[in-house]
């Protein structure tokens, strides 16, 4: 499996943005999610764990999964995750996990994924009756969002129609969809970046 994200590994928490960016969706995601001290958290492309990160002290367990190991490296390195981390580097679409979680979140990482519709398939079959999801992504764009001749790049952001009816057809309820954070590129060309919240039934 090619590794796209090997050379920006370890200067993605510096890069400009990235930061800001996590904390604005982690901020939105507290206000929308309840945890318990008894949730298994799944984070779905955790990268390096900007996301995941502020979630450990209000969880039991952390599953990062990633088909990047580069990236899971940075984040096996952060300390805060010692005690409750799982990695998990595959490709969960064809290669399903056999675990029970309570809650998924995810932060840029739909967009890479091929086969979204066997992905949000595979988040319904993890979750129990009642669990939740969390995911946040590109609103549909013009495919200038990513350099020409980025690899790995399967959809330029997302309709939130045609998500909503993939969440429903997958047994989701309660979805909701707010924008979050604004990216802006050189040009000062915008790209909302959504939080979709939503309940399996
Ligand atoms: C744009 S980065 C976002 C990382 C992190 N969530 C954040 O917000 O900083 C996308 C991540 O998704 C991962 N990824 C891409 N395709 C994936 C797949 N099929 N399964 C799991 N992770 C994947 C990449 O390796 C990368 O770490």
């Amino acid at each position: 499996m090619t590794d796209h994200f090997k050379e920006k590994a370890q200067e993605w928490d510096q890069k400009e943005g990235s930061k800001e960016r996590a904390a604005a969706i982690t901020k939105a995601i507290k206000e929308r999610i309840s945890f318990d001290s008894d949730s298994i958290l799944m984070d779905f492309g955790a990268g390096t764990g900007l996301l995941s990160k502020p979630f450990v002290p209000k969880v039991k367990k952390i599953i990062a999964v990633d088909t990047s190991e580069a990236m899971l490296d940075q984040l096996r390195e952060k300390p805060i995750f010692q005690d409750k981390l799982e990695t998990v580097s595959r490709n969960i679409v064809t290669d399903p996990l056999d675990v029970k979680v309570d809650i998924v979140i995810s932060s840029m990482s739909m967009h890479h994924v091929k086969n979204v519709d066997g992905l949000i398939g595979q988040f319904a079959r993890l979750l129990a009756s009642g669990g939740q999801i969390a995911l946040a992504d590109l609103d549909k764009e013009d495919g200038s969002f990513h350099d020409e001749g980025t690899e790995g790049v399967h959809h330029h952001g997302f309709d939130r129609a045609e998500l909503q009816s993939l969440l429903e057809k997958h047994g989701f309820k309660d979805i909701k969809f707010t924008t979050v954070y604004t990216m802006t590129n050189d040009d000062g060309k915008e790209f909302p970046i959504f939080l979709l919240t939503a309940a399996k039934k």
